[in-house]
Formats: C-alpha cells, sequence, structure tokens
C-alpha cells in the first residue's frame, strides 16, 4: 500500500491559507502554487534511488551521490500547468508527459482530450501533479494511463485533497504514494437555490485552481 502524506510543515501551511484566501490575485496564486510544488516535492523524491558518485574539489575528493532513476512529471491540464516550473527547477533532467483531462460539468466524470505520453514507459518514476483532488476522477484515469504504458512507480502531487477523491484513488490504485498540503472537509453537493456553488467543489478548498491561476472564470 502506498503512503498518504499530509503535509503539516509550518511554511507549507503558511502559504496555502494565503493561496485559499479569495483576496489572493492569480500572480500571487501563481507564485505560492510553485513555492509549495517545490516543498511537497522535497518529500515525494525523499525516496529516489541514487548511485555513489566521486567528484574532485578543489581540496581533495568527495564521496556523493547521484540520481539513478528516469523521472517524468505529469501535470494534468490546465491546473497543473503552474505546478511543472518548480518540479523542472528539482530535477531539471525529467521528462514532462501532458495529461488533458477535464471533468465533465454536469457528472463531473473525467474526459481525456490529450496526452503525450510515449508508447512505452521511459521513465521508472512518474509523479502526477494537479492542485486538486476532488471526486477522485481525473487522478484516477491518469493513473490508469500511466500504468497502461508499464509505468513501475507513481506519485501523486497535489494540493488539496477531498476525503471522497482521496478514497477513491486509493481504492483505484492502491500502490501510488500521495503527497498534499491539506485533506479538506467535503465536495459541495448538488446546488439546491440559485447562488449555491455547483457540485464537486472542495470545501473550503480554494475555489477553481485553473480560474485563479489563469485568471478565468
Ligand atoms: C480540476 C483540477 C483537477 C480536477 C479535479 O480540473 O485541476 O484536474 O478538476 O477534479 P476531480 O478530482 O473531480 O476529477 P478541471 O476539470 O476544472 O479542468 P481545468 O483545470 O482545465 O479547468
Ligand atoms: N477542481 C478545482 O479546481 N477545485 C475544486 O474544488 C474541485 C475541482
Amino acid at each position: 500500500m502506498g503512503q498518504v502524506y499530509v503535509s503539516n510543515h509550518p511554511l507549507v501551511q503558511h502559504k496555502l491559507t494565503i493561496l485559499r484566501d479569495i483576496n489572493t490575485e492569480p500572480k500571487r496564486f501563481r507564485e505560492l502554487l510553485r513555492e509549495i510544488t517545490w516543498l511537497l516535492l522535497y518529500e515525494a523524491t525523499r525516496d529516489l534511488a541514487v548511485e555513489e558518485k566521486q567528484v574532485t574539489t578543489p581540496l581533495g575528493t568527495a564521496v556523493g551521490v547521484q540520481l539513478t532513476e528516469d523521472i517524468a512529471f505529469c501535470p494534468i491540464l490546465r491546473a497543473g500547468l503552474g505546478m511543472i516550473e518548480p518540479a523542472l527547477e528539482l530535477i531539471p533532467g525529467a521528462q514532462v508527459w501532458h495529461i488533458g483531462i477535464y471533468r465533465d460539468h454536469k457528472t463531473l466524470k473525467p474526459i481525456e482530450y490529450y496526452t503525450s505520453l510515449p508508447k512505452k514507459a521511459t521513465a521508472q518514476v512518474a509523479i502526477i501533479l494537479d492542485p486538486m483532488l476532488a471526486t477522485g476522477g481525473s487522478a484516477v484515469m491518469a493513473g490508469t494511463l500511466l500504468k497502461g504504458i508499464g509505468v513501475p512507480r507513481i506519485k501523486f502531487v497535489g494540493i488539496i485533497a477531498a476525503p471522497e477523491g482521496l478514497e477513491k484513488l486509493r481504492n483505484s490504485h492502491p500502490d501510488i504514494d500521495v503527497f498534499v498540503a491539506a485533506v479538506d472537509k467535503y465536495l459541495t453537493p448538488e446546488p439546491q437555490k440559485p447562488g449555491d456553488p455547483p457540485a464537486g467543489y472542495i470545501v473550503p478548498g480554494l475555489g477553481d485552481a485553473g480560474d485563479r491561476q489563469f485568471g478565468t472564470s
């Protein structure tokens, strides 16, 4: 069974609080998303394999390590786009496999509209990047696509999960490690009256992660 890591790091929680704030503008939102992704990936990459490597310093020889596994970052469009740059800052040699999935507004079911995966896995570790794990449909589909090309190890890095989505991902792909900054309370139900929010949004969450990054609505 894979692990579920919910960060309680003060930096992560401080930044997450500003990220959630309705008054946080897209520019600041993108900066915070980038910073939190960086901090979560620090944990998510803790078990990457390394081999010994010697380097010559100005004063002698140092025995260190180098990463030995090929890594692929897999952002789910659109909201995962803001997580690619910090990921590539940490591992510049990683591949990026874009996965285009959106939720149908009525059914909340995931719809795949674009993927750029290799035919056969060219990385040993794939890290799915998506800020929001709501019903879990998008993350489950991404995991299934990655397993379909034979990726041996898959991780999910997100910002906020709903309990419902976390359970669905764990049931469908128990082997996928999950790293998030928070597990929130619940998902909004079907609206009952005008003014109610649409169904399937994380409460308290942060709203629509794509819209908040890119200034759309
Ligand atoms: C959001 C989010 C996830 C998905 C999560 O994307 O970025 O991909 O919803 O919901 P789920 O767990 O219920 O599948 P959205 O479908 O709004 O697409 P967008 O990023 O292109 O706006
Ligand atoms: N997608 C989002 O961007 N936010 C939610 O709360 C749920 C799905």
